[in-house]
């Protein structure tokens, strides 16, 4: 798996922030900028969310991950970052979340558990932003994935029970991974605001 992480950071080396993360920052109207960028990956987000004037923490399993950050971010006392997983996690109260393409790696038992602390550390007029894995994806019952969170819209939508829904996309396709590998995706992507 640490293999496929690296060759997925080098694909994403140079590409932009995600265009979720612009649109969770222009729907905050909160006076404080804090954002948690869960599972940052090489932080493609953390970049933009520091430009526009956040403290950003940030985490990740991956040592690559990690590093690249630290390099890329050297310096900058809004940034910082741990090495862990996201049950290891101290999250610490926040106005933004931002969880693109990670928290469908989070063990399926732990799960519960970290949605709470995510949902505890957002402060009420706070956003969300991230993904989440649908139960139809081809990564579900696969041998490359066997610890990994799959949810029905269902499911997804009582996360959100104390959140104004902003947007919730569901994709069902065939496609390929960032790395070209084909696959079937099922995820909701989900903006949100706490009440
Ligand atoms: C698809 S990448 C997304 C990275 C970043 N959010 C982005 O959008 O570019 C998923 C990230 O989740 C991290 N990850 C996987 N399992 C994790 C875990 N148990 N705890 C924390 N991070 C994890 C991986 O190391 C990887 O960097």
């Amino acid at each position: 798996m640490s293999a496929q992480w690296n060759e997925y950071y080098q694909k994403i080396l140079n590409q932009p922030h995600r265009p979720n993360v612009e649109n969770a920052v222009n729907l905050l109207k909160l006076e404080s900028k804090v954002a948690l960028d869960i599972g940052c990956g090489i932080g493609r987000d953390s970049h933009f969310l520091l430009e526009q004037g956040f403290n950003v923490h940030a985490f990740d399993s991956h040592e690559d991950a990690v590093k690249t950050c630290l390099t890329r971010f050297e310096g900058h006392k809004c940034f910082s970052i741990s090495q862990c997983c996201f049950t290891e996690f101290d999250y610490p109260q926040c106005s933004l979340v931002i969880a693109n393409a990670s928290l469908f790696f989070c063990p399926d038992e732990g799960f519960e558990q970290v949605w709470t602390k995510i949902d505890s550390a957002l402060q009420p007029g706070g956003i969300f932003c991230g993904d989440f894995l649908g139960v139809k994806d081809s990564w579900v019952a696969s041998e490359m994935h066997p610890n990994i969170t799959a949810l029905t819209k269902k499911e997804v939508e009582s996360l959100f029970e104390d959140y104004e829904l902003i947007a919730l996309n569901e994709r069902d396709e065939d496609g390929t991974t960032v790395v070209g590998s084909p696959k079937h995706w099922h995820m909701f992507s989900v903006t949100a605001r706490k009440r």
